[in-house]
């Protein structure tokens, strides 16, 4: 069954509940209210009739008679709106009866109006001498004393199906509105259940489109009701849905652009290798440059390993399988290890390595990451300085530790340092230097290893002064800092 059946017949069912109940209630009310109101006009009927027809002797305290010429007017009065009525002696007998009215009353009756009490009669088959019918009728059987003395009953009754009537009238009333308001409940349900599975519709439309790959969806959410909140949730939903879908692509591309960037890295080696191993080959290489060439291609088949095993390093770090097994240890001993072992290498440019720290600058690291990343920055400032100063220094912060490498290198353009972090970029090709390597991979790598301890690293460099590269490493439990970078041209 569609929703909008479904709850239609909810809101239907549920009002046609409320008002059967309320239905059954009011017949029951009224019923009794019209029984109340029946036995209330017989009441005083039944008093009017004792105050116009008693005749009382005061002297004896006795009743002396009954009139019954106003008794027989009142009896045709009354038997016109259907009352009739039966006037008692306290010796239970009858002193006026009118159209043979006659009721029949019983030990108890009697027992009861003489302790003072009027009885109601709901329901009592009671008989018509003057025809000999019997007739259902409603009574009231009052008693009438004076001066404690009981002087006549009274029994006044009425036709029940004159209540009947009165009953069905009401009733068939009352049909006639529930059957308004039943056509106005269908109707009034139909609109709300249609407003409702609209707006559901208009969910299931933006699904549909989602499910297509489109993602271009803003839904109305003007209230602040469930289904608004769940299309605001659905808004959400598409947004980042696209979101990652555009992520998606720009990885797509920039896994494409490594590849790509890759195999380019690759080849220049592979050439220069293949080449030498050609002329090898053909006996084409003189004696005395065989050495060189040997030596030449060993240098480029190091450049490619150290490439494939950038490259795995990149590529773990970018699929978040690289795991860090952080210790505390000193930081300026592991300084002083890597000023040793790049020395030679310092030399071969001309420059100098010092190291310019407190002796024992507590770091929580990963060490061999610790070491890949300090190596990295250390062997650039010596790749990118000639006859100068390579400076390593070391300090312990509130909550961490920074360490520092500052050449007085070629430096940088704030362009050039905007783009150090980028894989595969290298800002100045004119200074490749196949002894280092060189691929531009080193630092996004750097970057990302520093990323992944929580910390910092910042750059601030002048074209044709220096560089300084400065890396925060933070302790236990406090979270990583912005980062940036800064120079100067
Ligand atoms: N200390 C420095 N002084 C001047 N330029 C630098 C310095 N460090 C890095 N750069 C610039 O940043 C670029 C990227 O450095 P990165 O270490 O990523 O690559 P690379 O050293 O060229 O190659 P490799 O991947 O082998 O390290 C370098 O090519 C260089 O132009
Ligand atoms: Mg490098």
């Amino acid at each position: 069954m569609k929703l909008v059946y479904r709850q239609m017949l909810s809101f239907f069912l549920v009002i046609c509940t409320l008002m059967v109940i309320l239905t059954a209630t009011y017949i029951q009310v009224t019923n009794t209210t019209l029984y109340h109101q029946t036995w209330d006009q017989l009441t005083t009927d039944s008093d009017t009739l004792m105050m116009d027809a008693v005749q009382y002797d005061f002297s004896n305290q006795e009743l002396k008679g009954l009139k019954m010429q106003t008794l027989n007017a009142n009896a045709q009065l009354l038997s016109r709106q259907n009352v009739h009525f039966t006037i008692y002696t306290p010796a239970k007998k009858v002193s006026f009866s009118s159209n043979g009215f006659r009721p029949s009353l019983t030990k108890d009756d009697w027992a009861t109006v003489k302790r003072g009490k009027t009885i109601h009669k709901r329901l009592d088959a009671a008989p018509f001498r003057h025809d000999n019918s019997s007739r259902q009728m409603t009574e009231v059987i009052r008693p009438y004393i004076y001066q404690n003395k009981l002087i006549a009953v009274v029994a006044t009754g009425t036709f029940v199906s004159t209540i009947n009537q009165n009953r069905q009238q009401i009733l068939i009333n009352m049909l006639k509105c529930i059957a308004l308001a039943a056509a106005v409940t269908l109707v009034m349900s139909y609109i709300l259940s249609r407003q409702m599975t609209k707006r559901i519709k208009k969910m299931q439309k933006a699904a549909t489109q989602i499910a297509r790959g489109d993602y271009d969806i803003h839904l109305q959410t003007p209230s602040s009701d469930e289904l608004d909140d769940l299309g605001r949730d659905f808004n959400k939903m598409a947004d980042s849905l696209q979101a990652s879908q555009e992520e998606i692509a720009r990885q797509q591309e920039r896994q494409q652009k490594f590849m790509a960037d890759a195999a380019h890295e690759m080849r220049t080696p592979l050439t220069t290798i293949n080449g030498l191993l050609e002329g090898l080959a053909y006996d084409a290489i003189p004696e005395e440059d065989k050495k060189h060439s040997i030596q030449l291609m060993q240098a480029d088949t190091q450049r490619l390993i150290r490439l494939v095993n950038n490259t795995l390093d990149s590529e773990k770090l970018r699929t978040n399988q690289l795991t860090l097994r952080r210790t505390i240890f000193n930081g300026t001993e592991e300084l002083h290890n890597l000023a040793d072992q790049l020395k030679e290498k310092a030399a071969a440019s001309g420059d100098v390595i010092k190291v310019d720290a407190p002796k024992l600058v507590r770091v929580y690291a990963d060490y061999d990451r610790f070491v890949q990343i300090m190596f990295n920055i250390i062997q650039n400032a010596i790749q990118f300085t000639d006859q100068g100063t390579v400076t390593l220094a070391a300090s312990r912060e509130p909550h961490g530790a920074t360490f520092s490498v500052t050449d007085t290198g070629i430096g940088m353009t704030k362009e050039q340092v905007d783009h150090i972090w980028d894989r595969f970029y290298k800002a100045d090709r004119s200074r490749m230097n196949t002894q280092y390597g060189e691929s531009g991979i080193g630092l996004s790598i750097v970057k990302q290893l520093v990323d992944l301890h929580g910390g910092k690293i910042t750059v601030d460099s002048k074209h044709g002064v220096g560089s300084q590269f400065t890396i925060y490493f933070p302790d236990r439990d406090y979270a990583p800092a912005n980062n940036g970078t800064k120079s100067q041209d």
